[in-house]
């Protein structure tokens, strides 16, 4: 099965511009920490590098917004960048690779970057190889439970 066994995060609303690693082992995940630490922004970051393009599914009101502080402007002009790493060992995604690491850059004017294993590739395409794999944003069994106490 396909599986996302890590993620590179950088610049990406409460992520910083170091990169950050996350890795996941296959099977149920789960993620903790206090309000407003950035749960919900891996799933976010996540849906993101997987070409969502409308801002309210990742809670801002433009693409921009994503951008790592970019309402307070501390860092100037700056692009994000989020990596997903899938497993690809029963090659279901049809690339010749154990590991195909999908890649999407968004800059201060709204404009996306995609590369496929470090390749950049169009957005058509980038979107044809998810769906032939059976990856896609509405399939993706992202479960967000907000604790209410
Ligand atoms: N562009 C941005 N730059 C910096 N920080 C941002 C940006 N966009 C969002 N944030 C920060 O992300 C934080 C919210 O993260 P998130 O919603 O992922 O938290 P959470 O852990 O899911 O919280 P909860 O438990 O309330 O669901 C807020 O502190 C917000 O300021
Ligand atoms: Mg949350």
């Amino acid at each position: 099965m396909v599986y996302i066994s890590k993620l590179e995060i950088s610049g990406f609303k409460s992520f910083g511009f170091k990169n950050t690693v996350i890795h996941f082992q296959p099977g149920l995940i789960s993620i903790s920490g206090p309000n407003g630490s950035g749960k919900s922004n891996i799933l976010d970051a996540i849906i993101f590098a997987l070409g969502e393009n409308k801002p309210k599914m990742m809670r801002v009101d433009k693409l921009p917004s994503l951008i790592h502080d970019i309402n307070k402007n501390k860092h100037g002009a700056r692009t994000t960048k989020v990596k997903v790493h899938f497993n690809n060992f029963d090659k279901k995604i049809p690339i010749e690779s154990d590991t195909v690491v999908l890649t999407r850059e968004l800059n201060i004017n709204g404009e996306s970057l995609y590369y496929i294993n470090h390749k950049k590739i169009t957005r058509g395409k980038f979107l044809d190889v998810l769906y032939v794999s059976n990856i896609s944003l509405t399939q993706l069994n992202a479960i967000h439970h907000r604790n209410t106490t």
